[in-house]
């Protein structure tokens, strides 16, 4: 399973790339927004910038919602950087965005998905990622780890290629349950990330191993 990160904070992207496990970041405008990115110019810089932090893909959010815009947007935003994945959200027009993208062989990302059979149109349209947002379900008393399971078995059973990417991850559980049900890549906070590090008896052995090696050793 890919480990995605889900922010546009730098200090975060780095302090998982470190980590050795990053496979890419995804962004959208609220997480833009949230670390004071505006303005056409900062913004294509702060995606180059993350892009010359990782090695993998990077999610970057169209936020035209006409056809004509979702292309021009997608194609400026791939020139940026070869690991640009142009992340476009699953209505009408999108569809047709990605199946525009997918014939030129440029990545997507379709978006904003809550339903196996939006992710149905998104691998028809051959989306290269599909984010199904399970916190938000979970939000409204609806089981998100339920819809990855579902989505990936209905692409094993197709054999699209599109790759599950679940999004809205909330605690690190929800990435163990991704995990368990099939989903290729998770993208999750990097607290979430962490806390799959946690454990007391990690931290009582560890303490435990160095006490006795001090006793003896100094
Ligand atoms: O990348 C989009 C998605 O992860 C949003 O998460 O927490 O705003 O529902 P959240």
């Amino acid at each position: 399973m890919k480990f995605f990160i889900d922010t546009a904070n730098l200090d975060q992207i780095k302090e998982a790339q470190d980590l050795g496990i990053l496979d890419g970041v995804t962004t959208n405008p609220s997480l833009m927004a949230k670390e004071g990115i505006k303005g056409e110019e900062n913004i294509k810089n702060h995606y180059k910038t993350i892009c010359e932090i990782v090695d993998g893909d990077v999610s970057a959010e169209v936020i035209s919602t006409d056809l004509e815009g979702m292309i021009k947007e997608g194609e400026a935003l791939a020139a940026l950087h070869p690991q640009i994945t142009i992340k476009v959200p699953v209505i009408k027009e999108g569809i047709k965005a990605i199946k525009y993208f997918s014939d030129k062989g440029l990545k997507t990302n379709c978006t904003l998905v809550f339903s196996v059979g939006q992710a149905l149109l998104a691998a028809k349209a051959g989306a290269t990622y599909v984010s199904p947002f399970i916190g938000r379900l979970d939000d409204i008393s609806t089981d998100g780890v339920e819809l990855i399971s579902q989505i990936v078995e209905m692409y094993n059973y197709y054999g699209y290629k599109t790759q599950v990417l679940a999004a809205s991850i909330r605690h690190t559980q929800h990435i163990v349950q991704c995990a368990e049900v099939g989903a290729d890549v998770v993208t999750a906070p990097l607290n979430a990330i962490l806390g799959l590090l946690k454990h007391p008896l990690t931290d009582n052995g560890l303490e435990k191993f160095l006490a006795d090696y001090h006793k003896l050793n100094g």
